[in-house]
């Protein structure tokens, strides 16, 4: 537990006890490995950083479910400190008229996978729209098949966050939780990734601005290679009609530690 979360505790009360780890001494014995840095919090830090550790568009080409087509013009790094992914309206596009914006999206090189007796921790900071019509999402696809799926954070133009884990196409954990203040402040995402005693499912804990909001439980999904994807899609389950002027969806500081053995 950091110091600031301590304190929170302290100042709060006994309320957020429940924001500790369900097996403190499991995750007590997994920090003492000392996590090794797959992606450092500093990837952001200059384009170079960003093509070590990511690739443009998805690994499967450059749409997805929506309304964008994808493109590394529209992925910056900005004041050499954060990742920004910016929407333009184009109207409906000649070569497809169901897209009607240019957008970015980056996937991480690297396939991350919980070992048994292991784990993975992923986290950003992220200034994320919200308004209908816009979907950015920081996400975990199977490399072998979908599902799996995690998302580890998605703003679906409601207002709130979705975090989600996906056995099978309808068996799906999903919570949605209020966004405050989307367009003004870094909000930090945190989700531990630890193998349950059963060997194959995974547990997830999400955490918004170090405060524990949900726990999913992924079948099958220890051992598992996964995807790292930062989409900034448009429209589909968003809504059907979205913004016309520019926008922007932020990432900053992001990592991921392996805990795995
Ligand atoms: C997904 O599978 C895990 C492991 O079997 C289980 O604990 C969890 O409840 C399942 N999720 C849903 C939404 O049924």
């Amino acid at each position: 537990m950091s110091t600031s979360r301590l304190l929170l505790s302290a100042l709060l009360g006994a309320g957020l006890a429940a924001a500790g780890h369900s097996d403190p001494l499991k995750e007590r014995a997994l920090k003492a490995r000392a996590g090794t840095a797959l992606i450092p919090d500093t990837c952001f830090d200059s384009q170079d950083d960003l093509e070590t550790y990511f690739e443009y568009n998805y690994p499967w080409g450059d749409t997805h479910n929506g309304a964008a087509l994808m493109s590394s013009a529209q992925v910056s790094i900005i004041h050499d400190a954060y990742l920004q992914l910016r929407s333009d309206y184009t109207g409906p596009q000649a070569d497809n008229a169901d897209l009607s914006y240019n957008s970015g999206t980056v996937y991480a090189k690297q396939h991350f996978t919980v070992e048994a007796d292991g784990g993975l921790d992923m986290q950003a900071n992220f200034v994320a729209p919200v308004a209908e019509g816009t979907w950015p999402a920081f996400w975990l696809d199977g490399v072998n098949s979908w599902p799996p799926e995690i998302d580890l954070a998605e703003w679906k133009g409601t207002g709130k966050v979705s975090f989600n884990t996906f056995n099978t196409s309808s068996e799906v954990a999903a919570l949605d939780v209020d966004y405050p203040t989307p367009s003004t402040a870094w909000h930090t995402i945190l989700v531990e990734l630890r193998p349950e005693s059963d060997g194959t499912t995974l547990k997830a804990d999400f955490y918004m601005n170090e405060e524990l909001v949900t726990t999913q439980y992924g079948d099958g999904m220890v051992g598992q290679p996964f995807y790292m994807i930062i989409d900034y899609q448009m429209l589909g389950s968003s809504g059907s009609s979205g913004p016309t002027e520019t926008t922007y969806f932020d990432v900053q500081y992001l990592s991921v530690t392996s805990y795995n053995p």
